[in-house]
């Protein structure tokens, strides 16, 4: 159902509350997500978007009830990802002629994704679209989150349509920050960022620097999922200043997998020496076969160092252990010490192989691996104890 944000500017988007996987199974989307589109009224008509093709013809069926399709003047794509542009093939059955405003690359990708011939208008960094009364600049964002990704900023209303930057994966009723609960915004707000857009984070930065010096009123920041920024909407841009640039809390995460428990018991008595080193620490441990992998990343993106550890099996690691080692090789996390430990049987290869993935990826391995044989007894427990004590004392003299 469409709603009224300013005089000029409508949501004709689509919420979905039954969202609960994303990408795949890649993204786990807790609290649901939404597709926002925007449609534009000055003396000039733009759609800003559109949205996943499951809600295709639900979209149009209900654009017809806000406006006559023939009166939309112009098609703007940010960005030309399926939860995006899934809606445009059914869209332009209906308007073909219809301009299609997208930067070069988005182009191709929607060439790529639907193989139609429609009539493109490729835009570039500083290029605008005179609407009468306001204008649309556009802003190329690459990898922000796809390298087709612009930004569109509206003078007059002054808004930032800045599609996935500073979005949510987030359902809800309101379309607005004030109006949800805080704790919620921004647990998905920043699982968004360590999940999605992380690995991307200087461009992240740059692009925030340049927006800034553009020196223009941000009145309202109207992404493309979730709740749109309307108080204070800097603030989301501030805490992406804060995250873009290698971001840790006091915080310490211990990442590990178990048959037996053997190497739980090790986990809850590194954890307990970490503590004992440093009472102000936050540590937290997570099981990977059991906890949410995206949670669990969101963890390692607040964390100043991890721990993995996993048992041997089949001389090698258990599989929710390789899961979550690529996910966080992939994300790109800077500035983090970590080490590996784990119990085994045997041949013991899990710690030193977590080990090596963990310097591949990126983390500073300050200890050498640790590993117990078989059940820790009250005397390998001290050890594992001493390990965490150890390993904090190294991260806090490292820092
Ligand atoms: Fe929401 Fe990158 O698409």
């Amino acid at each position: 159902m469409a709603k009224k944000i300013t005089d000029k500017v409508t949501w004709v988007g689509k919420v979905d509350w039954e969202l609960v996987y994303f990408h795949g199974k890649e993204y786990s989307t807790d609290r649901g997500s939404s597709y926002n589109s925007y449609l534009i009224r000055d003396k000039k008509t733009v759609l800003m978007d559109t949205v996943w093709k499951p809600f295709g013809r639900e979209y149009v069926e209900s654009l017809k009830e806000v406006i006559d399709l023939k009166d939309i003047d112009y098609i703007v794509m940010n960005h030309n990802e399926s939860d995006h542009s899934g809606a445009l093939p059914l869209l332009m059955e209906e308007i073909p002629d219809t301009p299609v405003y997208c930067t070069k690359k988005g182009e191709a990708i929607i060439r790529g994704h639907y193989h139609k011939d429609w009539n493109f208008v490729n835009v570039k960094t500083g290029d605008t679209l005179d609407l009468g009364g306001s204008k649309l600049v556009f802003i190329e964002a690459p990898m922000l989150h796809w390298p087709d990704t612009m930004f569109t900023y509206m003078t007059g209303e002054e808004i930032l349509f800045s599609n996935d930057g500073f979005g949510q994966h987030y359902a809800s009723e309101s379309l607005y920050n004030d109006e949800v609960d805080q704790g919620d915004l921004y647990h998905e707000a920043m699982k968004y960022y360590a999940n999605i857009l992380n690995l991307y984070s200087p461009m992240v930065a740059k692009k925030i620097k340049e927006i800034l010096a553009m020196n223009v009123p941000v009145k309202m920041i109207c992404p493309s999922h979730g709740v749109i920024w309307r108080d204070n909407p800097m603030q989301i841009v501030e805490a992406y200043q804060k995250w873009a640039e290698a971001y840790q809390e006091n915080q310490v995460t211990v990442v590990y997998d178990t048959m037996w428990n053997s190497t739980r018991r090790m986990a809850e008595c590194i954890a307990a020496g970490i503590r004992e080193a440093d009472p102000s620490v936050t540590v937290k441990l997570c099981n990977s076969s059991k906890l949410d992998k995206n949670d669990i990343c969101t963890e390692v993106f607040k964390s100043k160092a991890i721990l993995i550890g996993s048992p041997t099996i089949n001389y090698g690691f258990m599989y929710s252990i390789g899961g979550i080692m690529e996910m966080i090789r992939g994300l790109k996390f800077k500035n983090k010490k970590a080490a590996a430990f784990g119990s085994y049987g045997w041949s013991g290869d899990a710690p030193k192989m977590i080990a090596e993935h963990l310097k591949a990826g990126g983390f500073d391995v300050i200890k050498d691996e640790f590993k117990l044989m078989w059940v820790p007894d009250e005397d390998a427990r001290k050890k594992c104890v001493r390990f965490g004590k150890e390993f904090m004392d190294a991260v806090n003299g490292a820092e």
